[in-house]
């Protein structure tokens, strides 16, 4: 049904001088999980951060890694992330031929595995893939960057994937990410949302953990 309400804040969005100080709180909080966004300036047109960041928030983060690569080759990489911490790992359906290889490669290592398509890229792509995964990841702004304006039409993706899903009596979680905020994040959770990542909203707030209270509808 959808009702989940799991958030998983962006540490892509946090202060990276203060790190440990940063994913500390997100531990405290009441978010689920913590979404690593990887970038490989070939995929997307930015550069993130790879294993030794990801070594940093194993160690750091009581709340899993839920990793989102946004690269090229992710067959080549998938079972060095599960390997650095990983708890699921993510890639896009429209950076690789077939996408069977590195579910395969992450499904072996124990890991969740989570399929995600750029908005431009027609959702129902994710259909005959919807039974073959743990997650699916639908980008409600283009990969690349954090702090991008929410684009509208995500809704009617969410209803629309969350209706095949119900349809095909699948468990299969659906994620949104991309300028999730406190006014967005009650609709998402209402279209069939399970899972909200949030970077900005969380990380730029002068109150991080209210806000993630506020994100799951919790705090007024
Ligand atoms: C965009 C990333 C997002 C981003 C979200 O490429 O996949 O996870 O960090 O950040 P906000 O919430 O600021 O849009
Ligand atoms: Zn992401």
């Amino acid at each position: 049904m959808g009702s989940n309400r799991i958030i998983s804040p962006s540490v892509l969005a946090a202060d990276f001088g203060h790190l440990s100080r940063d994913v500390q709180m997100i531990n405290r909080s009441a978010a689920e999980w913590l979404h690593v966004d990887v970038m490989d300036g070939v995929f997307v047109p930015n550069i993130s951060f790879g294993f030794p960041v990801m070594e940093v928030l194993r160690r750091e983060s009581s709340k899993p890694l839920d990793v989102h690569l946004m690269i090229t080759h992710p067959e080549r990489y998938v079972e060095r992330f599960a390997d650095a911490g990983a708890w699921s790992v993510g890639f896009h359906l429209e950076a690789v031929d077939d996408p069977r290889p590195a579910l395969q490669l992450i499904r072996a290592k124990g890991c969740r595995t989570c399929l995600t398509v750029n908005p431009d890229i027609a959702v129902g792509r994710l259909l005959p893939w919807l039974g073959e995964v743990d997650m699916v990841l639908l980008m409600s702004v283009f990969a690349g960057f954090g702090g991008q304006r929410f684009i509208e039409d995500t809704y009617q993706k969410v209803r629309f994937v969350r209706q095949q899903i119900d349809r095909q009596g699948l468990t299969t979680l659906i994620e949104v990410d991309g300028g999730v905020n406190a006014q967005n994040a009650p609709l998402l959770f209402e279209a069939g949302a399970d899972a909200l990542v949030a970077g900005s909203s969380v990380f730029h707030s002068s109150d991080p953990e209210q806000a993630i209270l506020k994100l799951k509808g919790i705090a007024g």
